[in-house]
């Protein structure tokens, strides 16, 4: 979804201005409260004009412009034929300042016996605009593995935006974070299609829990249907892609979330096999209808449909393309730029194939509105938004998560220090916060919540931090040396450094803004830090001074041989307002961190494909017979010596403070339950603080009918232990869970399978047993 600014433009379209509605005349069951959603919408759709039909299928993006303020005129032009959805508009606007608005054209819609608007707005680390809690973005959150924990942190969400009036999300996103180079990965849960399939669908079910009246609390967007890798890690480019992987790596995680019954799906921006998603009728009405089973509405990403015709050239109109992606069937355009295209089909009320497609599409929304209760409930109130808004519980909340959302990447003993008298703070990242470019804050400025600096601070006094930024982020100047010079000088004082380097993702109304290097319109050419932040690293790492390297940006990085010098190395992807507040606690072992890597840490640039998963055939990159010799140079990758199988941070690597001991896994056949099985294994604390650690399940069956991964996660539990304690660990796997798509049709074979059990996806951490099924 694309944010920025566009201007606003009316569309020729003045023939629908005066869709002026009467109260209805029809049927009055669409008021009867107590009758199912889909009931009320059948009653009510016959009642509206063909106008107000085109009208749910789009809506006004941008309510408020910067500093609150809100433009009738350009309002008016976009309505006629846009009203059925609603977004706040800038970013950066107070949400008791929104409010007002919202409510406000909400009232004109009801006072006028219009279909009320519903908001839909993206929500992804916080509600849309500042004043909520602002939590860390997906990417961090995964990392904490802890699935009872995220539900608590989309509870806190779900409820800050139905105070706010908000119903229905642009989340989650089930995209796989294959591809290293997309911008996007700071918005996606990792790259393994079990983990991102397990936490959507928590999302799913939390934020579209039922109210004690029946409705909906929050309908949810699963997106980008299907999205994966698009070429060259550019968010809208093309994929390849044959219906096995498809099916195989992109669709598992969709086929687990429709369990939950999301009410909507986004198409993606991608051309899969040449077909452009938003009038790809095979992978939507074949696939995702008939195949998948779902039910609910379907929507274009931000200005999807028109670049049909703009970028894609298959389309040789705006109404050419409206057509072609209604016939797709697409239902809701999302334009947060004009023109928008689904208002070209005014002109069509005499063919009856698109007034069917109208009216399913109209009833879809009606569905919608009805399920959400937009037509029952109350405006929101001002006292319930400050009341719900950074309530006590969702700070409580985000403080857990945000000591969960870090990850230990290297530890030569060095962590954790109880207590510097001084540090060297150094780097571009040192005094901002980078949040991702959804998330309505600024960097340097955050309303809530402390920069790194500012923990430090906090912490220590601010006489025993000293600040250096060293160099900017992406842009390199004259200056570097200077600043270099001054970041070493500190560090020799100080006798230890902290040194916070990245990739910043923020909005695009930052102050910042021009040293963004990550988020949507920031593919990675490179996975080295940007500009001239490893000199500044080398630089302090050169003068022996104990250093502490932190990492920012929803994003991996080559982590050379330069920089694993670090003493200690931390990653906490994107943060929210608590991030820095909980480093300082790891640094310091009050809090023993417990994150794991949810995508893998590149071994070099171009060494494609990063992530676990691969397929056996792909594993000739090195390494000889023995695929754990990372020195045995024997396949395609000898310089550098390189070994697919032996990433050192792979998927589900991080350290703690303490040592574990997982033992081999016992497997049982448990054949008389119907059918699955169960995996014990043991764990242990062997070390000498409390701490928690994620026990994960892979697996492979020996032999397939197409190439299966080398090993696929199935099951994680985190588990806290104190030390010296140990507790038995169960898995439950159902036998059909095994299986895998062959040319679009579910398959569980017999034969031997492998059940790893470990604390990583790597060889190294884990200890397998194989049994018959
Ligand atoms: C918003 O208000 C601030 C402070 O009054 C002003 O500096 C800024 O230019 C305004 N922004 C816009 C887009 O009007
Ligand atoms: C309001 O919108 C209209 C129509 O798009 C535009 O011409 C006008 O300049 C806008 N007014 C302001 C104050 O931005
Ligand atoms: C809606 O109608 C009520 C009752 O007539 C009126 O008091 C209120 O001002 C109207 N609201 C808007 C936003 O026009
Ligand atoms: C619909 O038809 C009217 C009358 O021919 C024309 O003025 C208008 O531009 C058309 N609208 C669209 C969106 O094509
Ligand atoms: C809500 O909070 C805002 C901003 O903190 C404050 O200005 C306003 O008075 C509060 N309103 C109510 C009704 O509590
Ligand atoms: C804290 O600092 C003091 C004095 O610098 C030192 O004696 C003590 O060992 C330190 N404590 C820890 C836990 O490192
Ligand atoms: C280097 O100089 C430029 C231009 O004077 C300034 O914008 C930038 O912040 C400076 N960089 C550092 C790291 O001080
Ligand atoms: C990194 O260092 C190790 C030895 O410590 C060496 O084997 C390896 O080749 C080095 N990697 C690169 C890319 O230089
Ligand atoms: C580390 O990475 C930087 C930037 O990619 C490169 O210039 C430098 O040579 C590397 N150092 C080592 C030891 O690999
Ligand atoms: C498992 O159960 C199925 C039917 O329920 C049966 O056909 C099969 O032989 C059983 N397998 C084992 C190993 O007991
Ligand atoms: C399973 O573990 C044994 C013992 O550690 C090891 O020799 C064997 O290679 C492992 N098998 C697989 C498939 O990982």
């Amino acid at each position: 979804m694309a944010g920025f600014l566009f201007c606003l433009l009316a569309l020729d379209i003045s023939t629908a201005l005066s869709a002026v509605l009467l109260p209805r005349q029809g049927d009055p069951t669409w008021q009867d409260t107590t009758l199912p959603a889909a009931q009320r919408a059948d009653a009510l759709l016959p009642q509206l004009s063909w106008e107000e039909k085109i009208a749910q299928m789009g809506g006004i993006r941008r309510l408020l412009g910067a500093n609150a303020t809100f433009n009738r005129t350009a309002w008016e032009a976009l309505y006629p034929l846009q009203h059925g959805i609603l977004s706040y508009g800038s970013q950066l606007n107070q949400a008791q300042d929104v409010l007002p608005y919202a409510n406000m054209v909400r009232e004109e819609q009801l006072n006028s016996s219009k279909v009320p608007w519903i908001t839909v707005t993206d929500s992804v680390n916080s509600i849309y605009v500042p004043g909520g809690t602002l939590f860390p973005a997906t990417l961090s959150l995964s990392t904490s593995w802890n699935l009872p924990l995220y539900e608590e942190i989309v509870a806190s969400i779900r409820d800050e935006n139905m105070a706010l009036g908000t119903h229905w999300v642009l989340s989650p996103e089930l995209d796989i974070a294959k591809e290293p180079r997309n911008g996007r990965v700071g918005e996606m849960y990792g790259e393994d299609v079990y983990l991102v399939g397990e936490f959507a669908a928590q999302y799913v079910k939390t934020m579209q829990e039922r109210d004690e009246g029946g409705h909906m609390k929050v309908a949810t967007t699963v997106k980008h249907f299907l999205y994966g890798q698009g070429s060259g890690g550019v968010n809208t480019a093309s994929m390849d892609g044959g219906v096995n992987h498809l099916y195989n790596d992109l669709a598992i995680p969709y086929i687990r979330v429709l369990k939950e019954k999301p009410a909507s799906i986004m198409i993606s921006y991608s051309s899969v096999d040449r077909i452009p998603m938003s009038m790809n009728t095979a992978l939507i009405q074949d696939m995702l209808r008939s195949e998948m089973g779902f039910t609910g509405l379907i929507m274009s990403d931000a200005m999807g449909i028109l670049h049909l015709y703009t970028e894609s050239n298959v389309a040789s109109s705006y109404k050419d393309a409206a057509i072609k992606a209604l016939r797709a069937g697409l239902q809701l355009e999302l334009a947060p730029g004009q023109p928008a295209c689904f208002p070209y089909l005014v002109n069509s009320s005499s063919d009856q194939e698109i007034v069917d497609l109208v009216n399913e599409a109209a009833r879809q929304h009606l569905i919608i509105k009805f399920d959400t209760a937009m037509f029952d409930l109350p405006l929101p109130t001002m006292e319930n938004l400050n009341r719900t808004l950074r309530a006590p519980q969702h700070l409580d909340v985000n403080r857990r998560a945000s000591r969960e959302a870090i990850v230990l990447l290297s530890n030569d003993g060095f962590l954790p220090q109880a207590n510097f008298s001084q540090v060297a703070l150094i780097g571009p990242f040192g005094d901002i916060i980078d949040p991702g470019s959804y998330a309505p804050t600024t960097s340097a400025n955050p309303e809530y919540g402390r920069t790194l600096r500012g923990s430090l601070e906090a912490r220590m006094g601010a006489g025993n931090v000293r600040y250096v930024k060293g160099v900017d982020i992406r842009t390199t100047s004259p200056n570097d040396t200077a600043g270099i010079q001054e970041a070493v000088a500190v560090a020799k004082a100080a006798g230890v450094a902290i040194v916070s380097l990245g990739s910043l993702s923020v909005y695009s109304q930052d102050a910042a803004v021009n040293q963004r290097t990550d988020g949507e319109f920031y593919s990675h050419a490179s996975l080295a830090f940007p500009g001239n932040q490893q000199q500044l690293l080398d630089a302090v790492l050169d003068t022996g001074v104990p250093t502490i390297l932190v990492l920012n940006g929803g994003q991996a990085f080559v982590l050379n041989n330069s920089t694993m010098r670090c003493n200690a190395i931390l990653h906490q992807f994107l943060g929210g307002e608590f991030s820095a507040d909980a480093l300082v606690e790891i640094i310091t072992g009050q809090v023993n961190p417990s994150g794991k890597l949810t995508i893998s840490m590149p071994q070099a640039d171009g060494a494609f494909p990063i992530y676990y998963d691969f397929l056996p055939s792909d594993n000739v990159g090195g390494g000889g017979s023995d695929p754990t010799d990372s020195t045995v140079c024997a396949g395609d990758w000898n310089l550098p010596c390189l070994n697919r199988d032996g990433a050192p941070m792979a998927f589900g690597y991080g350290l703690s403070y303490t040592t574990f001991d997982i033992s081999g896994p016992q497997v049982t056949n448990s054949n008389s339950s119907g059918g699955s099985i169960s995996i014990f294994c043991t764990i242990t604390n062997t070390g000498n603080v409390a701490g928690k650690e994620v026990v994960q399940v892979y697996f492979r069956q020996q032999y397939s009918d197409i190439e299966l991964p080398n090993k696929r996660l199935v099951r994680f539990q985190k588990v806290e232990l104190q030390p010296g304690e140990a507790r038995q660990v169960k898995f439950v796997i159902d036998k059909a869970d095994l299986g895998y798509y062959n040319n679009a049709k579910y398959q569980v074979d017999s034969g031997h399978y492998t059940f790893w059990v470990g604390s990583s996806s790597r060889m190294a951490d884990l200890k397998n047993a194989t049994i018959s099924l």
